[in-house]
């Protein structure tokens, strides 16, 4: 964990940019996280700040938006989103390191608990855009996908070190791939040559695709392999569960709001299991989705599920 203010080594040094990113559930956010002036609220993913610029108008200058993200890159977008706000702090950490980052602020937080939660998880598009980590089919970077690049293991290593069985595996459960198998067996078949970067992976993945699916797929034929190695190389499943099972529960006033934003099933499922507990006041039985029009604007919001919880 590190305050955003100081400078990270792999922050990349951009000027002023302007961030592409369009927030999901925006109104929907606003209606289940019901804030006040005076709020305390985190929110664990802050991206570009889409949905913490319309929470720190919100919450006035008696509140605190503390802003997280594992992203050095999307933190510099947020802060140049909130620009000079009073009333917000931004922090490189994971949300699953929330009461660490709770207690380092506790002149601000002093029980080291807050108000309200978000978490809107998953890939923001100005991360799609960064050419440097590969998010994106065509890409000639590295085949990275990490969101902090300090931590952890690339992608193409990953892809060299693991066995076809793994990677199999890795494609079904987190990208739900059908093909998961032949993907698997051709990118194990090309471990000795190079496959380092988001374009070597799109054309392994689309030649070992047959033709009938490639010709009749709605998405990018490599969008599940790109996902399932973007969640398990950020380990993205480990830090949302960890942090159901305790770390935000713990860091909520009594009373106060939970809401998550999921784009994949494992993620829902998790969420869901969580909110049926007796710890919880569940407020929404089915999860809510974006309206019609919102899908047809902003298409990142077809998959988008939101749950939302109080603290009891
Ligand atoms: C969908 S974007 C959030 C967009 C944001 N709500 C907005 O309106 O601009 C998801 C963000 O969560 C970040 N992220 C993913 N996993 C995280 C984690 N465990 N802790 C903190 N940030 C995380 C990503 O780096 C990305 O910037």
């Amino acid at each position: 964990m590190a305050d955003s203010s100081e400078s990270h080594p792999k922050q990349r040094s951009r000027g002023k940019s302007t961030a592409v990113h369009v927030p999901v559930l925006m109104r929907e956010v606003l209606k289940y996280l019901d804030l006040q002036t005076n709020h305390l609220v985190v929110d664990g993913t802050v991206g570009a700040a889409g949905h913490s610029q319309q929470i720190v108008q919100r919450i006035g200058i008696e509140g605190l938006l503390i802003g997280l993200d594992r992203d050095p890159m999307m933190l510099q977008f947020a802060a140049e989103k909130l620009g000079d706000e009073p009333n917000h702090v931004l922090v490189h950490s994971s949300y699953s390191e929330l009461p660490e980052v709770l207690e380092s602020l506790n002149e601000r937080v002093p029980n080291g608990q807050v108000d309200r939660i978000l978490l809107d998880l998953g890939l923001s598009s100005d991360q799609l855009a960064d050419e440097e980590r590969g998010f994106s089919f065509e890409s000639d970077g590295a085949l990275d996908l990490r969101f902090d690049t300090s931590v952890g293991e690339p992608a193409f290593e990953l892809l060299r070190r693991l066995d076809a069985g793994r990677l199999e595996q890795i494609f079904r459960d987190y990208g739900e791939e059908r093909f998961a198998r032949p993907i698997a067996e051709r990118i194990a078949e090309k471990r000795g040559k190079a496959l380092r970067t988001a374009s070597d992976l799109t054309e392994v993945v689309s030649a070992a695709l047959p033709q009938s699916v490639q010709k009749t797929a709605r998405k990018h034929p490599a969008t599940r392999v790109f996902q399932a190695l973007r969640i398990a190389v950020n380990e993205e499943l480990t830090h949302l569960d960890d942090a159901l099972k305790q770390h935000l529960f713990d860091s909520l006033a009594r009373g106060g709001r939970l809401v998550v934003i999921s784009f994949h099933s494992l993620e829902d499922r998790l969420v869901k299991q969580t909110f049926r507990g007796e710890t919880w006041q569940n407020l929404t039985s089915k999860p809510i989705t974006a309206s019609p029009k919102e899908q047809r604007m902003n298409p990142r919001s077809r998959t988008a599920k939101l749950r939302a919880a109080i603290k009891k």
